[in-house]
This record gives structure tokens, sequence and C-alpha cells, in this order.
């Protein structure tokens, strides 16, 4: 991919969180910058580098380097790519590993990687020795975008995802942009769901802008910096509102109830990435909004319209093995949702528009209407 002629300074996104505020660092080539950063942080401090192989293979010399440039003293812990390694067994062998390598209760972990790196790593930094605080390092989109921003962190129990974890913010968050570039065309598509979800829940005109900058953003130009830059605002913004998820966090849960449901109907694999369960989300989340008359069909279609136009799946139908998995049928499509959100007497929380740009949480959404949504839907008739 090539870049475009311009990059404009490191955007800097504060996170407002009293005693636990941090920066986030955007732009092009600051991983180069990572060193002095830490440095200026915690001067004289040891960090280890918790990645995985394919991350590894391309940016962990590079975030060597510049620490080494700072004196800053490190080791590297490296992990199998991929959910797998958000397990017990994968905590273990991170924690173990950075007791080892001595990483002490003044020292840094530094998450360098996906969502699941940065977990996972966020995690372990949490429990080591009752909490040693770490720096994000962001390589995926959905990463840069979501996961590394808000302080969740945890792994998965055999039992379901996420169910083990800790609020632990990090210190500071480093967004290379041009890391990016050796990501998947997929797997950066699946990330952009996250960047449309934050103008599909609160702000029409970065939504506009996606619309029509989005190839820009793809191809690594300067409205790659921008919209990620603007969906860390977003983000940050709701999360000084509501760290914990008490309130207004749930809106960040846009798409992800339908999608959660069909992730857990493909076995959490390959043939539907957490983004692209989003993305099919967000389309049936628009879509039942409109079947319920607060939105107008033509925001639902401008939903769905955008979305195809970047190549993500939209419709059920388009999720490879659709019809074996039973997902042509509203009740198997309600069971997995009972399993993902509580259903409380009959009712659902969701996450509804009110308009392209204007998200709300509706707590008390009567199962039996998203029933019947999802028969007319699954037959043609929504
Ligand atoms: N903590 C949160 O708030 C939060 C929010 C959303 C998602 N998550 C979690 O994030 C995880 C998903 O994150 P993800 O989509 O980044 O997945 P991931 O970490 O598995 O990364 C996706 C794939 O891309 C590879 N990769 C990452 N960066 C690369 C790069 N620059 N070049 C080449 N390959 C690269 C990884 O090795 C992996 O194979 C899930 O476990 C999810 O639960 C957490
Ligand atoms: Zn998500």
């Amino acid at each position: 991919m090539t870049a475009p002629l311009k990059h404009s300074d490191p955007v800097i996104v504060h996170v407002a969180l009293g005693s636990r505020a941090y920066d986030i660092v955007i732009g092009r080539d600051v991983l180069a910058s990572l060193g002095a950063r830490v440095a200026a942080l915690r001067p004289g401090v040891r960090t280890a580098i918790v990645t995985d192989r394919n991350v590894a293979k391309h940016w962990l010399e590079p975030a060597e380097a510049t620490l080494a440039q700072a004196g800053i003293a490190t080791s590297r812990i490296i992990v199998e790519e991929g959910e797998g390694s958000k397990t017990y067994a994968g905590l273990e062998r991170v924690s173990e590993a950075l007791i080892a390598a001595k990483i002490e209760r003044n020292d840094l972990v530094i998450a360098l990687g996906g969502g699941v790196v940065g977990d996972l790593a966020g995690f372990s930094a949490a429990i080591l020795r009752r909490g040693v605080d770490f720096v994000q390092v962001p390589t995926s989109l959905l990463a840069q975008v979501d996961s590394s921003v808000g302080g969740k962190t945890g792994i998965n129990s055999p039992q379901g995802k996420n169910l083990l974890g800790a609020f632990h913010q990090p210190v500071l968050v480093v967004a290379d942009t041009a890391v990016l570039d050796t990501l998947s065309p997929r797997q950066f598509r699946a990330g952009y769901a996250e960047v449309a979800k934050y103008g599909v829940l609160g702000d029409e005109a970065f939504f506009a802008w996606l619309e029509l900058n989005h190839a820009e953003i793809f191809k690594g130009g300067t409205a790659r910096e921008q919209a990620i830059a603007t969906s860390c605002r977003a983000k940050a913004a709701i999360v000084a509102r509501d760290e914990r998820e008490t309130g207004d966090r749930a809106l960040l849960n846009l798409g992800h109830t339908f999608g959660h449901a069909l992730e857990a109907a493909t076995g959490f694999s390959d043939r539907l990435f957490h983004g692209e369960g989003v993305a099919v989300g967000m389309v049936l989340a628009a879509q039942f909004s409109a079947s319920l008359g607060m939105i107008p069909q033509s925001d639902a279609a401008r939903v769905e319209r955008h979305l195809a136009d970047v190549g993500l799946p939209i419709h059920l139908q388009d999720i490879a093995g659709f019809a074996q998995e039973g997902l042509a049928d509203a009740d198997a499509l309600m069971t997995l949702m009972a399993q993902d959100k509580k259903v409380r007497r009959g009712r659902l929380t969701f996450i509804l528009l009110e308009a392209v740009g204007r998200a709300v949480i509706a707590g008390d959404v009567e199962a039996a209407l998203v029933r019947d949504f999802l028969t007319a839907k699954l037959a043609g008739r929504a």
C-alpha cells in the first residue's frame, strides 16, 4: 500500500479518568517514538513486550529498537496468535514469563498486538504482583479503535468469552497507523465495522465523512489517522463518563447482541470475525429499529449500504455455512441471544437507533418482538 505524501503530526487523544488518565498517541510511524515516550513516563523502567507470532514477525524488532535507543531494558514474550491464547493456559504462560523477566511493581508490561494480546497481557499485568502498569501498542484496526482503549482486560473461560477479567487502564496507548499495512485486508475490514459503529451510534457527521472517505482509510492515507482519532475520541468520551459500564458505555454494544449470537453460532471461528458479526448485527439493529418505527427504512438502508460498500457482510445469508448452522431459524437465534444477554421476564436489552448518529439503550424490549422481526427477516419480509 502506498501512503500519500503528507502525514500530519501525531494526534493525541486524552482519556480523562482522573488518577487513571492517559494519552492515546495516533499517527503514522509513531511506533518509533515508543522508547522516548516510555522513558519520559517512567525513567529507568524495565519492560517486557508481550506479542504474538504474526505481529512479532513484522513489528517486534522495531519496537525493541526504539526501546533500546531510549535506554529501556526489555524482554520478549511471544504467544501463539489467535483467540486460543486468551485462556488460563495463555495467562499462566505470560504471567510466569513476566515473573521470570523480573517485572516488578514499578515496571511496565507492553502489549504489542491485536485485541487478543491486549486483553491477555493487560489482564496478566492487572494481577501480577497485585497490579503492574501496562502500555498498549495496538496493531490491529480493531485494537486501535476499540480494545486498547477503556481498560477492559481478560481471558475466556471454556464456558464463555471474556468471563474472567479486570478493569485495568493502560498508562499509555501508542497507535501507529502504518503497522496496519501488514494486517490482512479481511482483518482490517472487520475492524472497520467498529469505526463505522461510532458514526452510527453517536456521530452522523462522522458517518457521512466515512461514506466519502472509506477508500482512503483502507489505502492508508491521512484519512486513516483521522478515522482512528475520531473513533478513539468517541470511545474515550464514553469511557470517561462511564468507566465500568453502568450506563452509557453499553451504547458501544450497538450490533453486538445480534453479533455475539452469530459469533457463537459459528463457534468463534474464522468463518465470522468479530467485526463481521458486528456489521451484520448493526444492520439487524438498524432494521429492527425501523420495524419498530423508530427510524425510517431509508436510514437502515443507509447503514446497510455503507457496510456493503466496504465489503463487509450485512445479511445473515452472507455468513458461510449459514443454512447448516440452523441460523435460518428465528428461535435458534433467540436461544443464542438469550445465552449472551440475560433475558429478564421475556425482555431483552438492545441498543437501538433513533437516527443515524443517535443510539439509545432500550432496556425493555419484548423478546417476542425480536422473534417476530427475525422471522419476518428470514422470510424476506423485513
Ligand atoms: N478489551 C476490550 O475492550 C475489547 C474490545 C473489543 C474486542 N476485544 C477482544 O479483542 C479480541 C479481538 O481482537 P483482534 O481483532 O485485534 O484480534 P487478534 O488480536 O487475534 O488479531 C487478529 C489477527 O491479526 C494478527 N495481527 C494483528 N496485528 C497485526 C499486524 N499489524 N500485522 C499482521 N498481523 C497482525 C494477529 O496475529 C491475529 O492473527 C477478542 O478477543 C475480543 O474479545 C476486547
Ligand atoms: Zn466489538
